[in-house]
């Protein structure tokens, strides 16, 4: 298993496979009375979080601490990072303190990258700008799996995955990841919140790209909604709000162009109006709150992989 888990190109489609199954043990835990594993006892794992986050970093709070560790939690705000401290000094200052492993959440893509490269623990990206976010991508292809039919089930799948691709880093690891898994994604957006070059990229990765959400829909075997990400755009990605949900959002109208069952799901936080209805938000078919669910269960895998090693598998 790799040592730190910074993209999705540090796991082969095998360790994902792994890593599903771990999961699906540690998922019983949560049904559990007591939920307490002994596995990461006498570890120490800080979450340091330069950017907002509910379920993210909470997810991989529990996580830890389901698995006995210490875990504490550190955001910019409150933290020297706001004093003007570099990124270098916070995190050797926070490991210098003995600490086994390092959960980050950083505005700057390529900043975990760069943080794994000065210190000697294993090093997990909880969200790079707009790079990559493995674990999101992870618990994603967990539910989908689980949903589908269990390990095989998303070979030859249509994932749509529609939304502000160009802000999101949730999209670029599951491109990563379905595709290790299988499936063949279709990536939907308007034109301007299509990231540039996704031709080449969609050519060299193998994923189809459409502007049209309506002929996409009745085709797929799961749709994933994506948030509009206002905080990252500088400027007007589509004119008003109401015209990106004509056109892009998952409407109540739209719901009907789904064949029956087929999983909704979104990374959250939601938009509820925006991208996605209330309907499909609750819709029976939605599996955006097994997604949260299996936002712990993946956490805890992968903390077990990273830092309690083969030895004491
Ligand atoms: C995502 C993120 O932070 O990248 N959310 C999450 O981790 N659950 C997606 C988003 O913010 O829209």
């Amino acid at each position: 298993m790799t040592r730190h888990l910074l993209s999705i190109d540090d796991v082969s489609a095998e360790e994902i496979q792994q890593l599903f199954t771990t999961a699906a043990e540690m998922h019983d835990v949560q049904k559990r009375e007591v939920k307490k594993l002994p596995a990461l006892r006498g570890r120490t794992v800080i979450n340091l979080f330069f950017e907002d986050s509910t379920r993210t970093r909470s997810s991989f709070e529990i996580a830890g601490k389901w698995l006995s560790a210490d875990v504490i939690n550190l955001s910019a705000k409150g933290s020297s990072a706001s004093k003007g401290e570099s990124l270098r000094d916070t995190v050797l200052t926070v490991t210098a303190m003995g600490v086994d492993g390092l959960v980050m959440r950083h505005s700057a893509s390529g900043a975990a990258h760069q943080v794994a490269g000065w210190l000697d623990i294993p090093v997990i990206n909880a969200g790079d700008g707009m790079h990559e976010h493995p674990t999101q991508a992870l618990l994603d292809g967990y539910t989908l799996q689980r949903q589908l039919g269990g390990p095989g089930s998303l070979e030859g799948k249509r994932i749509a995955i529609v939304g502000d691709l160009t802000h999101s880093r949730v999209f670029r690891s599951n491109v990563k990841s379905l595709g290790k898994l299988g499936a063949s994604v279709i990536a939907v957006a308007p034109p301007t919140l299509m990231p540039s070059g996704i031709a080449e990229w969609a050519k060299a990765d193998g994923f189809a790209t459409s502007y049209t959400l309506d002929d996409v829909l009745p085709e797929v075997d799961a749709v994933m909604m994506l948030r509009v990400q206002r905080e990252r755009m500088s400027g007007g990605y589509f004119p008003t709000s109401r015209e990106y949900t004509v056109g892009y959002g998952l409407t109540r109208q739209r719901l009907a162009l789904l064949r029956e069952g087929v999983p909704i799901l979104h990374p959250g936080p939601m938009n509820r109006g925006l991208e996605i209805s209330p309907e499909a938000a609750d819709a029976a078919s939605s599996r955006i709150l097994d997604q949260v669910s299996a936002g712990v269960a993946i956490r805890m895998s992968v903390l077990y992989h990273l830092l309690a090693g083969e030895e004491s598998a």
